[in-house]
């Protein structure tokens, strides 16, 4: 029988309202999922006030003030702070985005803040990615070669190296796999669009000597063939990327090599 409601363990339940800075007068109002393995309670939402006139311009200025200054339990993934590590993917105001390039100003009205969607969750912010990066190891993320490696280095035309635009880019974050419906309902075998547009970023790279075997592995009812071309990868993707047209040019593929 299809179970339709959420196990007891996992519904949202009411959560703690933190005071309010004093003195402040340009207050902005965060809601936070919060989940602690550890207290054997179910997920709440805590309720924060942050002062723009001390805070720096992104979400993540504010996730870090309030994690210093008001609650030191709020657990989040973060490190460079410039869209370059791929770790402050979460979901912000219905948007999988990365915290530290969403600026404060991009919400109208108070800023809802949930984990990336459909993905288990390690504690309050922080996703379980362990399936997702092993997932992007399966399609050999490397260059693959046959022949002898040269002296010095694999050379590659200016031509050839320009095919790699708006692919090699992507900094893994996850926002697009886990905004695509058909990774939802199929995440265990269809690959996603994150590892599918890695697939092509080494499926096209004129130095890579494995082309057919990776046609070959990806000729699958599942691992591919799950895209329908949705589009949710490429309308969030945090570096403007758009996965749903790599995948487009790898089924391409199929169909003229089969010719
Ligand atoms: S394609 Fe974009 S959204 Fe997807 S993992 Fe790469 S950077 Fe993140
Ligand atoms: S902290 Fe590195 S991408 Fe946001």
């Amino acid at each position: 029988m299809v179970q339709l409601t959420l196990p007891k363990n996992s519904r949202m339940t009411k959560g703690k309202t933190w005071p309010k800075p004093e003195g402040a007068n340009n207050l902005k109002k965060f809601s936070i999922y919060r989940w602690n393995p550890d207290d054997g309670e179910n997920p709440r939402v805590d309720t924060y006030f942050v002062d723009l006139d001390s805070c720096g311009p992104m979400i993540l200025d504010a996730l870090i003030k309030i994690k210093n200054e008001i609650d030191p339990t709020l657990t989040f993934r973060r490190s460079c702070r410039e869209g370059i590590c791929g770790s402050c993917a979460m979901n912000i105001d219905g948007i999988n985005t990365l915290a530290c390039i969403y600026g404060m100003d991009e919400v109208k009205g108070d800023v809802r803040i949930y984990p990336l969607p459909h993905m288990p969750v390690v504690k309050d912010l922080i996703p379980d990615l362990t399936h997702f990066y092993a997932q992007h190891a399966s399609i050999m993320p490397w260059l693959e070669t046959k022949t002898n490696r040269p002296a010095k280095e694999w050379k590659q035309s200016i031509e050839d190296r320009k095919k790699l635009d708006g692919l090699y880019e992507c900094v893994m974050c996850a926002s697009c796999s886990t905004s695509c419906p058909s990774y939802w309902w199929n995440g265990d075998r269809y690959l996603g669009p994150a590892a599918l547009l890695h697939a092509y970023r080494w499926i096209i790279d004129s130095r890579d000597e494995a082309t057919g075997e990776r046609l070959d592995d990806l000729e699958d009812p599942f691992k591919l063939y799950r895209c329908h071309t949705i589009m949710n990868c490429a309308k969030t993707c945090p570096k403007g990327l758009n996965p749903a047209e790599a995948i487009a040019n790898i089924k391409k593929m199929m169909v003229e090599r089969r010719a």
